[in-house]
């Protein structure tokens, strides 16, 4: 496979991309076929993909949380959340840090290890879902 239709580790949507002719800006027609067979072939066996990955790569967390939720200076690691949170509880706390922090012990300590509280960000309640989804159920 040449190396520009090899799946990109961040799915098909790069892969796709990665496909189009640089210079004319359209199509190859040749994407009629390769499109299906890339389907096919390498994104259909992939595990499912999150849609929060995405919103967590291009939300700022990666700022202070980490490409791979491994933590900064700025943020906490995000691991084993569910240990902590429920999907109800951690869409509330996204929707208003500051506030839960207020009511959270853990939080609270938490927060005093960083230099500024976790941000509240705007956004749809379904981008909020997907990212609650991706933090809970993925933990790689
Ligand atoms: C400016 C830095 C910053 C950014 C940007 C940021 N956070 Fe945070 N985050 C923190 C800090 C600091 C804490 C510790 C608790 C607090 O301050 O609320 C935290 C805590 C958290 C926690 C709780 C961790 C635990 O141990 O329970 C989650 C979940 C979280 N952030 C998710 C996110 C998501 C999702 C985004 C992007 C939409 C994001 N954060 C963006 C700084 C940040």
């Amino acid at each position: 496979m040449p190396a520009s239709i090899r799946p990109a580790r961040r799915g098909c949507i790069a892969t796709l991309k990665g496909a189009r002719a640089p210079s004319a800006g359209v199509p190859h027609p040749w994407l009629a076929v390769l499109i299906p067979l890339v389907l096919l072939t390498g994104c259909g066996r992939k595990p499912r993909e999150y849609p929060g990955r995405a919103l967590f790569l291009g939300a700022f967390c990666v700022q202070c949380h980490g490409e791979n939720r491994q933590g900064t200076k700025q943020g906490p690691p995000l691991k084993q959340l569910t240990r902590y949170w429920t999907a109800e509880s951690l869409l509330g706390y996204l929707a208003d840090p500051a506030a839960t922090v207020e009511t959270n012990p853990r939080l609270k300590d938490l927060s005093y290890l960083y230099p500024a509280l976790m941000p509240k960000f705007n956004m749809s309640d379904t981008d909020r879902r997907e990212l609650v989804r991706f933090l809970l159920e993925v933990d790689e």
